[in-house]
């Protein structure tokens, strides 16, 4: 019975259409909960924009359009029994206040997506602008934590695969295209990997709290190698070591790193933007290109072709599974447009992208410079190997020659006033002398003595 009277309530709600006013105020109260950069406790401003990403992506991420009526889509829950939500109850509590305070006009899913749309945008660098606008009307399950419309066990993509996986439940499950999923993907740009979460450790990029195109550029402009954890956990590293890392299916976008049975099993690395996206596979255990590695280079080139693409498939999955049954469409805000100013993370505080990717690249020279010096040290010390080897194989001769005096056999001896180039001097003899001698044959024998 309460279970119905809340499913009506929350229909009820959804039917009603959400104006800009009531929108505007939804908004402000989510753009207070979004920590400043020089925040770290209980939760830093990346934590917070990316779990929120994160929240949004995984309550609609369970949906099948072979079973549009009955799997899991935006519905205000993920269920928590599954390890793939595993911190995600931080952020579900954080804005149970939101959605407490926007029941009347608005459900829990709704929330959850406009939330991430503001945590995109809070997230942009300066300047920058995304269109996400929000559709109100979905409809809750009845909590938000257990009872979804069908577990999520499963549904959501495991990171220890390939792009095949990936292919498997963002195209054939949900039907997005490549472009669509590797659009998508680029949110890994914003927050952290946790071990206490998901096992693994690390931000994809450096900047982790920016909306922008660095996650692209990391790909296929830096090195990576596979390392595994203490859980048995592949990930990817960047041979520099600087607390980034990439997992098996961000890889698995530019390059060819296996299907889903070998994929752990192949060491390919890749050596960064000097080589090409993949390193073309033409050097020993390179990494080949992989299927979508031309998208991955064009949103690394152009940051505003990635806005484009990312916002189409991120309202693509927001709203997926509404819509087939008339009662359970999804509509735009009425009213006139409201200016909400949404502080971003660079006027909050952070490097302008500009300056950012100046840094990376001096990254990139500096590894790269390293190796080239490394390579002119390893010449000189060779050449110096080579010169006293030889140096010390002609004074050896030269002292056995001395040393050995029978196998010289003196040939010829005259008094001279000086010794020319061509004569050796006999030691002890006030007198100098031209001696004439011949020696066995021997490489390191200066001619002199022949
Ligand atoms: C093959 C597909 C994907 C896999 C295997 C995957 C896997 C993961 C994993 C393992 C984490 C770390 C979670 C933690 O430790 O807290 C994570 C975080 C995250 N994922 Fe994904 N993900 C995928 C696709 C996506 C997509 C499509 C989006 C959004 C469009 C997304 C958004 C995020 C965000 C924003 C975070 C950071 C969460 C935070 O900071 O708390 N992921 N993902």
């Amino acid at each position: 019975m309460l279970r119905f009277f809340f499913l009506v309530t929350t229909m009820l709600a959804a039917t009603s259409a959400v104006t800009t006013m009531q929108e505007a105020q939804a908004i402000r109260e989510i753009v207070k909960l979004l920590p400043d950069n020089n925040a770290v406790s209980p939760f830093s401003r990346t934590d917070v924009i990316g779990g929120i990403v994160r929240l949004a992506f995984h309550d609609a991420g369970t949906f099948d359009q072979a079973k549009p009526n009955e799997s899991g889509r935006s519905d205000g829950c993920v269920d928590l029994n599954s390890a793939d939500n595993a911190g995600l109850g931080r952020i579900i509590n954080l804005l149970s206040p939101v959605v407490e305070s926007n029941k009347e006009v608005m459900s829990r899913a709704d929330v959850w997506a406009l939330a991430s749309a503001i945590a995109i945008k809070a997230a942009l660098p300066n300047n920058e602008k995304i269109h996400i606008p929000i559709k109100y009307g979905r409809i809750d399950a009845v909590d938000a934590t257990s009872a979804c419309r069908e577990t999520d066990f499963s549904k959501l993509p495991s990171a220890e695969l390939s792009h095949q996986h990936t292919t498997t439940v963002f195209a054939e499950r949900m039907g997005f295209t490549q472009t669509d999923i590797t659009a998508l993907m680029g949110a890994h740009t914003l927050g952290r990997a946790d071990s206490k979460d998901s096992g693994y450790d690390g931000t994809w990029v450096r900047s982790s709290a920016t909306f922008d195109n660095s996650y692209y550029n990391d790909i296929i402009r830096r090195p990576w190698n596979r390392e595994t954890n203490n859980n048995g956990q592949h990930f990817w590293v960047d041979p520099n070591q600087d607390g980034t890392i990439m997992l098996n299916t961000d890889m698995a976008l530019a390059f060819d790193i296996g299907d889903n049975d070998n994929v752990n099993s192949n060491n390919c690395r890749t050596r960064g933007r000097n080589n090409g996206y993949g390193g073309g596979g033409t050097r020993r255990n390179d990494c080949p290109s992989g299927n979508n590695a031309d998208l991955v280079q064009q949103f690394a080139d152009n940051q505003q072709l990635w806005y484009k693409d990312f916002s189409k498939a991120w309202i693509k999955l927001i709203e997926l599974g509404y819509g087939f049954n008339k009662n359970e469409t999804l509509t735009l805000p009425v009213g006139n447009e409201i200016n909400i100013i949404i502080p971003t993370t660079n006027n909050v505080a952070g490097t302008p992208p500009s300056q950012r990717n100046n840094n990376d690249d001096d990254f990139i020279l500096s590894g790269t410079t390293i190796r080239v010096t490394l390579s002119i040290l390893c010449a000189v010390f060779f050449i110096m190997l080579i010169t006293l080897t030889v140096y010390c194989c002609r004074r050896n001769s030269t002292k056995k020659v001395f040393q050995n005096s029978e196998d010289v056999v003196v040939k010829e001896v005259t008094v001279v006033n000086a010794p020319t180039p061509t004569e050796a001097t006999a030691p002890n003899d006030q007198e100098m002398y031209a001696i004439v001698v011949s020696v066995p044959s021997n490489n390191c024998v200066d001619k002199n003595f022949e």
